[in-house]
C-alpha cells in the first residue's frame, strides 16, 4: 500500500461500470483516493488504510440476494463519513438496518429529478437552488426503509429515499450516481462530501512529484534501476521522474525493433541522451527481429515473436548492467485496479499484447512503478511538471510491436520504408489542420495488395494504404474520427505524390467494436 499521501478516501467497488469515474472527480478535487474492491476490504485493510472517508461504489447485484456483496462491518464504526451510491446505498441501509426491496415500480433508469426534503444538509450546499435536480439513475432495487438515525432529504418518483442522511454518524446515502456526467450538481455534491470529511485539497502533482523522488530514493537506496524506454508518454515520464530521484543509478534501454515510426528513435535518443543526459543503451536490434519476422505473415505468430525477442534483447542489455536491482515499469493506475467481475466468465484473448510482464521474476528484479497511481491525464500532468515537451507529452500511443502490426501480412523492408513515409506525410497533415489533439491515436496501415493506377500518362501497380483515425478515452471502445472530405481528398493527394510505392488510399470507417484500433 502506498503512503504517498496522509489524507486519504477509500473507494470500496462493488463493480459499478462507473466506480472510476468516482476517483476522477476526487482527483479533480485534488483529493487522492484508491479504488479497492469489496472483497479485498477487511476490517484489518480498513485498519492499516487508515481512511479519511469512505465512498461505497454502485454494484450490479442485488443486496436482497443471499450471499450478495457487503462492506466490512468496520465501515460503520471508523468513526469516518460515508457515502453510499446506488448499491453501496443499499448495502448501507441493509447493514444498519433498514430494508430495500425489488418488485414492481422499484427500478428506474436514466434520467430523473430529485425533488428535496427537509434541507440544511451540508453535502447538498448548491443544490435545489432553482428547484428540483436532475440525476441519473440505474437500479432495479430501492430502500424500502430507512436504517434508525437517517432522515430523508430527496425523493424522486421511484426512489422515495433517494438522499438520506444519519447526520450524527456523518453518513450519507445517494440512490443515483453523483459521479457521471448526467448528474450536473454531481460534482458540487462530492465537492461537498470532501469538504465535511475534512481533506484540504492539496494533493496536486508537485506534491506527487516531491513525495515520489523520496519513496524511489527510499525504495532503491544505493543500487541500480533499467528501465525500458520506449518513447511513449508513460515509459518516459517514468525515467525523468526516477532519473530525477537517482540520478546515473537509472540506466535506460531502448530497444529499436526496426519497426518505429520515421525518425522515431533519432528523437528519443537525443531527448534523453542529450537533453536529459541519461545514461541510455541505444539496442539497435533491426536486423534480429526483421530477421526472426522474415516470411511470417500470421499475426499472433509476429506478435508472439516480437514479445520473445524483445524480452530476450532487453535481458541481454540488461545484463551489462552491474548490480541492477529493480526494473521500472510505466504502470498506470488503471491497470492495477483489480476491477471485481461478476460474469464470472474467461474473457477471449483477442491479441496477445506485447507485454514484459514475467521480466522481473526471471531476471530476479523487483518493481519501481512510479505511475501506479495516476490516470493517464495526470502522467501528462506530471510530464509538464518535469519539464517534458509538449511534443512527448500529448504523443498518440504507439503499440509495442510497432508498425508490425500495421502491415497485414508479410513484412518487408521495403513496405516498412513506404509505410514510414505515408505515416508520415500522414501525421503532418493531421498537425497542419490542427487536428492532432482532438484524435486518440491516427496511423496508417498499408495493405498486402497492389492495384492498378495511372499517373502522368504511365501505368502504376503500387501499394494501396488505409488511413486510422479514432477517438477513444481508453482504447478499450472507439469510433472512427470525421474528417471533412476535403482533408481526406487532400491528404490522398499529397500522400500519392510524395510516396513512392503507393497509389491508392482509402480511409478505415470500422468502430471498435466489431474492428480493433489496430489492423492485427
Ligand atoms: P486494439 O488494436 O486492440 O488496440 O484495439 C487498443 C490500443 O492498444 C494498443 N496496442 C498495443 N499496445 N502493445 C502495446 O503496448 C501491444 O501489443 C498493443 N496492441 C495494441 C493500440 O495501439 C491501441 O492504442
Amino acid at each position: 500500500m502506498t503512503e504517498i499521501a496522509q489524507d486519504r478516501l477509500l473507494i470500496i467497488d462493488f463493480g459499478s461500470q462507473v466506480t472510476q469515474l468516482i476517483a476522477r472527480r476526487l482527483r479533480e478535487l485534488n483529493v487522492y483516493c484508491e479504488i479497492h474492491p469489496y472483497q479485498n476490504v477487511d476490517n484489518s485493510f480498513l485498519a492499516e488504510f487508515s481512511p479519511k472517508a469512505i465512498i461505497l461504489s454502485g454494484g450490479p447485484d442485488s443486496v436482497t440476494r443471499e450471499g450478495s456483496p457487503r462492506a466490512a462491518d468496520d465501515v460503520f464504526t471508523l468513526g469516518v463519513p460515508v457515502l453510499g451510491i446506488c448499491y453501496g446505498q443499499q448495502t448501507m441501509m441493509t447493514q444498519l438496518g433498514g430494508k430495500v426491496e425489488s418488485g414492481h415500480g422499484t427500478a428506474e433508469f436514466g434520467r430523473a429529478f430529485v425533488a428535496p426534503k427537509n434541507d440544511g444538509l451540508e453535502i447538498l450546499d448548491g443544490w435545489f437552488v432553482e428547484g428540483d435536480e436532475q440525476v441519473w439513475m440505474s437500479h432495479g432495487d430501492h430502500v424500502s426503509e430507512i436504517a434508525e438515525g437517517f432522515d430523508v432529504y430527496g425523493t424522486s418518483p421511484n426512489a422515495p429515499f433517494a438522499i438520506t442522511a444519519d447526520l450524527s454518524r456523518h453518513f450519507y446515502a445517494v440512490q443515483f450516481h453523483p459521479e457521471v456526467h448526467h448528474t450536473p450538481k454531481g460534482a458540487k455534491l462530492y465537492e461537498n462530501f470532501v469538504k465535511l470529511s475534512g481533506f484540504k485539497g492539496n494533493w496536486t502533482m508537485g506534491a506527487y512529484r516531491e513525495k515520489m523522488i523520496q519513496a524511489i530514493r527510499d525504495q532503491v537506496g544505493d543500487k541500480r534501476v533499467i528501465c525500458g524506454l520506449s518513447g511513449g508518454v508513460d515509459s518516459s515520464v517514468a525515467a525523468v521522474l526516477i532519473h530525477e530521484a537517482i540520478g546515473d543509478q537509472l540506466t535506460c534501454v531502448f530497444v529499436d525493433h526496426g519497426l518505429l515510426r520515421k525518425g522515431e528513435a533519432e528523437e528519443v535518443v537525443t531527448m534523453f541522451r542529450d537533453n536529459y543526459n541519461m545514461q541510455l543503451i541505444h539496442a539497435d536490434e533491426q536486423e534480429l527481429f526483421l530477421g526472426e519476422l522474415e516470411g511470417q505473415s500470421d499475426p499472433e505468430t509476429k506478435r508472439k515473436i516480437i514479445g520473445k525477442l524483445f524480452i530476450d534483447v532487453f535481458q541481454k542489455h540488461a545484463d551489462t548492467i552491474d548490480g541492477a536491482e529493480f526494473l521500472a515499469q510505466g504502470t498506470l493506475y488503471p491497470d492495477v485496479i483489480e476491477s471485481v467481475s461478476f460474469s464470472g466468465g474467461p474473457s477471449v484473448t483477442i491479441k496477445s499484447h506485447h507485454n514484459v510482464g514475467g521480466l522481473p521474476e526471471k531476471m530476479g528484479l523487483k518493481l519501481v512503478e512510479p505511475l501506479r497511481e495516476l490516470f493517464k491525464d495526470e502522467v501528462r500532468a506530471l510530464g509538464r511538471e518535469l519539464g517534458l515537451p509538449d511534443s512527448f507529452i500529448g504523443r498518440h500511443p504507439f503499440p509495442g510491436p510497432g508498425l508490425a502490426i500495421r502491415c497485414p501480412g508479410e513484412i518487408t523492408r521495403p513496405k516498412l520504408d513506404i509505410l514510414r513515409e505515408a505515416d508520415a506525410v500522414y501525421i503532418d497533415q493531421i498537425r497542419k489542420h490542427g487536428l492532432y489533439d482532438d484524435i486518440w491515436q491516427a496511423f496508417v496501415a498499408i495493405l498486402p495488395v497492389r492495384t492498378v493506377g495511372v499517373m502522368g500518362d504511365g501505368r502504376t501497380y503500387d501499394y494501396a494504404c488505409a488511413l486510422r483515425a479514432v477517438t477513444s478515452v481508453d482504447g478499450m471502445t472507439a469510433d472512427y474520427y470525421p474528417f471533412s472530405h476535403e482533408f481526406l481528398g487532400e491528404t490522398a493527394t499529397r500522400i500519392i505524390n510524395e510516396v513512392e510505392g503507393i497509389n491508392r488510399v482509402t480511409y478505415d470507417i470500422t468502430s471498435k467494436p466489431p474492428g480493433t484500433i489496430e489492423w492485427e
